[in-house]
């Protein structure tokens, strides 16, 4: 390690995968890897999800799921977010990748391009049951099941699925999941009655897959516990015996002593009361390291120790309490990690900003090079 490195964990990856599949043993399990797969890698995250078993792999964007078949991923691929005149909608489909469905626009642009590739689109239609944001709304999705059937008749279009997402299955008992439930089985009759005939009904993610066992259908579209953040409460990995796939490190770039009365970082918004030895941690805000961190802590020695003062763009400090014994510029400190190495968490960073642990793996950026461990 020069500076800093984000540690993934393969092995993790393959654990939570397979609590998700005892969880969700009668389900299809699809791997999310948008986003850089959360931040820990598209590509070995995708190959690791796939030797654990994973049955299928999604991502947000057409381009990622490019990217995945220019690596020689092979295997089912569904991509769901798109816009119109999406330049890799005719590599998608000759590769093969499923393509999700919302709206008008889209059913044409599919067909098209399914016409143009000479081949059939494999496509899932998404109906909004109630999170308002991609998928058709309940009135216009009679209107789309009917197209789509007919574009199916004529050869270019198959309905692989029908599906929508949860908006609230991170909390726990939420009312709206029922909701959503019921009217999701109300537009798969809709498209039935239209004599459309899906083999995959889905509707979960992470936290429906575990809290909410009458949402899993077909199949379900794990990210967040795949990578053994809590995809509820903060708390919620630990609990159902999810690892967290990532571990931050850094090198300390330097340690001293500041007398008292001394502020530390810019505003001064942390002073020392009595002289405190302190670290520099060479990571900041362009790293992914959110500025608003108020409380953070990080692990030196098997310490937690607390940030000092803002977050800057390239560094931060760190209190260096009698406890963590001797250190010095070069030693290693984990940033965050699994809390059975009793490391913070990145749902503790997430506390800490005012955000959640999604956002921190995530955000996580490439001049952080990744090292992965574990089998894929
Ligand atoms: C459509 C869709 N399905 C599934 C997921 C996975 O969700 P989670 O990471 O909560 O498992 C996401 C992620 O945001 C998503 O956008």
């Amino acid at each position: 390690m020069t500076r800093a490195q984000a540690v993934i964990d393969l092995g993790a990856v393959a654990h939570n995968l397979a609590i998700l599949r005892k969880v969700a043993p009668h389900s299809q399990l699809l791997a999310v890897v948008k986003a850089d797969a959360y931040g820990h890698g598209l590509v070995p995250v995708a190959k690791a999800a796939r030797a654990a078993g994973a049955d299928w792999v999604g991502v947000a964007l057409l381009r990622e799921a490019v990217e995945l078949r220019e690596a020689g991923d092979v295997g089912p691929l569904l991509a769901w977010l798109w816009a119109p005149g999406d330049p890799d909608l005719v590599a998608c489909i000759s590769a093969d990748v499923q393509i999700s469905v919302s709206s008008m626009w889209s059913l044409i642009e599919v067909t098209e391009a399914a016409a143009q590739a000479n081949s059939i689109a494999h496509i899932h239609l998404k109906l909004d049951t109630g999170l308002s944001r991609n998928g058709a709304d309940i009135d216009e999705w009679e209107e789309l099941v009917v197209a789509a059937k007919a574009l199916q008749t004529r050869g270019r279009i198959d309905v692989v699925g029908i599906w929508s997402h949860l908006a609230n299955a991170s909390h726990e008992n939420d009312p709206s999941v029922a909701a959503q439930r019921a009217r999701f089985l109300e537009g798969v009759a809709v498209a039935k009655a239209s004599g459309i005939q899906p083999q995959l009904l889905h509707l979960a993610n992470s936290g429906g897959a575990l809290a909410y066992p009458d949402t899993q259908f077909d199949l379900v579209r794990v990210g967040i516990a795949m990578y053994g953040v809590a995809p509820m409460d903060p708390n919620s990995a630990q609990r159902f015996g999810l690892k967290a796939a990532m571990s931050l490190h850094a090198k300390l770039a330097l340690v001293k002593t500041i007398p008292a009365g001394q502020a530390v970082s810019y505003s001064g918004t942390w002073t020392a009361e009595a002289p405190t030895r302190v670290g520099l941690v060479p990571v900041g805000y362009a790293d992914g390291i959110p500025r608003a961190a108020i409380g953070a802590q990080v692990l030196v020695n098997g310490v937690q120790c607390a940030v000092l003062g803002r977050v800057a763009m390239d560094q931060f400090v760190i209190e260096l309490p009698e406890a963590v014994g001797e250190v010095s510029a070069g030693d290693d400190i984990v940033i965050f990690g699994d809390a059975s190495a009793g490391a913070p968490t990145a749902d503790d960073w997430g506390n800490a900003s005012n955000t959640i642990g999604y956002e921190i793996v995530t955000r996580i950026g490439n001049r952080i090079p990744r090292v992965y461990q574990g089998n894929s």
